[in-house]
């Protein structure tokens, strides 16, 4: 197949919710739709079995959360899907932000009884600031929650998107009979559990069998859906694609209603991989050449190899088994071996991939977040922020001799990501993380994989910001006012450790000429 027909073939997503809204019962109905398992409940059983092997992954058993992101391929309908898993804590959102660089659309699950809440809020907003196409799931339908209406408000409203329902919900809770398929005109009636939907092709709503079917919820549907085609216009597909318009779905993802019609309509109208933007130039999938970037560092699960998995996006040409390729930041080709491939329940070796593909490389410690890989050309891509860290604690060597490990694990981590290192001007380490969780995590690998031990040293801090001027002197002005919360990062970045909300503000304004920096790219 050429590489045009593979990169129109692809579909790289992830699915973005607050824990508990059911996107991991999402996914897995997904992939039993799609035919790429066979039994219910084996997306969250293969995540017992590692928490069973491995000593990490006791956080997650612990904790009851995931802490990994990972990815599941599958075919369906001649398109190969990516789905890749985010974490659901709140306290990895950094983890999930980056992960979304990686995709080329969403889907957002929203629990109908709760609506919109903060996670959704801030997951979608980096995929506002992307442009990324999003489908929404109302998901739960089973139970009584909001009315429709009155989610779609706020969904719009909080969520800043501009919807467009194309199934409607018939009744909910107790009530919840089924939902019209607006999109494909139909009546799917709701069976607990089946993982057939009941479809009624019906091409008039005054049709009597309607009411034969709905009973007395027959008229409230025919109302509810004048009214919203009256109000909403006819799915306009390049205007999803643009991230301006977001359809709406209804289901409930446990009971597999509601899934297959929003699998269809995503396989019919998802986008497939995009150009994408780096520091020298914007790089097309169709490319011979091939690119790609690291968005994610996975440590390895056996706390004796401390091997980890670096997960490549592929952006443009074809990625080879055991071609050398360079990796910009350190000029260094590199071979792969055994670069491997994610398919739903398990992991392959793969001997080539295409744009929108995922692939894990075997990494002992080359790679750090955002690195790019090319056949040979100087590229970096872009889009691969730090957010400014808001939890911060000093962090000491708790036993003199393994003070080597300890200042090598707590490097090794930082590359992957897991939080954010800063030496302040006196020279003392501190980490900058987005969750109280990080820590415990810092904590526990360093114990378990580097045999180290870290202190925490409280540290009251409102966040940390970097910052740049024009006017070199008014830089080294501030600097020399603020030398007690000046730090750097691990680029020797000059970051200033604001105390209080307030004293931020006032130094803003102070120094119009200082611009701070809340992402680490500008
Ligand atoms: P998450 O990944 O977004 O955190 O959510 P997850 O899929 O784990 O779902 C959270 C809970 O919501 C689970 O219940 C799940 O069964 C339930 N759920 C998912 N979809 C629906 C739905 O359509 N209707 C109803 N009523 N519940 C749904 P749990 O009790 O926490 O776990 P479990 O014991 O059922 O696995």
């Amino acid at each position: 197949m050429s590489l045009e027909k593979e990169i129109q073939r692809r579909r790289t997503f992830a699915i973005i919710a607050h824990p508990d809204a059911g996107k991991t019962t999402l996914t897995e109905k997904l992939l039993l739709f799609g035919g790429a398992i066979q039994v219910a409940g084996a997306v969250k059983s293969n995540k017992i079995k590692k928490t069973a092997t491995s000593d990490f992954m006791e956080i997650e058993k612990q904790r009851g959360i995931s802490v990994a992101t990972s990815v599941m391929g599958f075919e369906y309908k001649g398109l190969k899907i990516n789905i890749l898993d985010t974490p659901g804590h709140q306290d990895f959102a950094e983890d999930t932000y980056r992960t979304l660089t990686a995709v080329d659309s969403v889907i957002v699950v929203i629990d109908v009884a709760k609506g919109v809440e903060p996670q959704t809020e801030k997951l979608v907003q980096v995929c506002r600031m992307r442009e990324t196409p999003i489908i929404v799931f109302i998901n739960k339908l089973d139970r009584v929650g909001k009315d429709a209406f009155d989610l779609l408000d706020e969904v719009e409203e909080k969520l800043g998107l501009h919807v467009l329902p194309l199934t409607w919900p018939i009744g909910m809770g107790k009530d919840f009979k089924g939902v019209y398929n607006l999109y494909q005109r139909g009546l799917v009636l709701y069976e607990p559990n089946s993982k057939m939907s009941n479809k009624v092709e019906i091409t008039n709503l005054q049709d009597p069998i309607v009411n034969k079917l709905l009973y007395r919820q027959a008229d409230t549907l025919r109302e509810e859906v004048d009214l919203i085609t009256g109000v909403y216009e006819p799915l306009n597909v390049s205007e999803y694609q643009a991230g301006a318009l977001s359809p709406v779905f209804f289901g409930s993802a446990v009971n597999n209603f509601g899934v297959a019609e929003l699998l269809d309509c995503f396989a019919e109208i998802a986008p497939c991989p995009k150009s994408t933007a780096t520091a020298e130039r914007v790089v097309a999938p169709n490319e011979e050449r091939f690119s790609g970037f690291v968005f994610k560092i996975h440590a390895n699960m056996d706390p004796k190899h401390r091997d980890r998995i670096a997960f490549m996006r592929v952006n443009s040409g074809v990625f080879l088994r055991g071609n050398p390729y360079l990796h910009v930041r350190s000029g260094k080709r590199l071979r792969f071996a055994n670069p491997t491939a994610f398919m739903a329940d398990k992991k392959d070796v793969v001997d080539e991939a295409f744009p929108g593909d995922i692939v894990g490389l075997h990494d002992t410690g080359t790679f750090v977040i955002g690195d790019t890989l090319t056949d040979g050309e100087m590229l970096h891509f872009k889009g691969m922020p730090s957010f400014s860290p808001e939890l911060f604690k000093y962090v000491e060597n708790g036993d003199p001799m393994k003070s080597k490990q300890l200042w090598k694990g707590v490097d090794q981590l930082m590359d992957e990501g897991v939080a954010q290192l800063f030496t302040t001007s006196s020279g003392r380490k501190v980490i900058g993380t987005v969750g109280q969780l990080q820590f415990e995590v810092i904590e526990y690998r360093l114990k378990h994989e580097y045999g180290a031990t870290c202190i925490w040293e409280p540290l009251s801090m409102y966040k940390a910001c970097w910052i740049t001027s024009d006017y070199p002197a008014k830089l080294v002005e501030f600097k020399r006012l603020n030398a007690q919360y000046m730090a750097t990062d691990k680029h020797g970045r000059d970051v200033y450790l604001a105390n209080s909300e307030f004293r931020l503000q006032m130094e803003r304004k102070n120094f119009s000429e200082v611009n701070f920096h809340f992402t680490s790219e500008f």
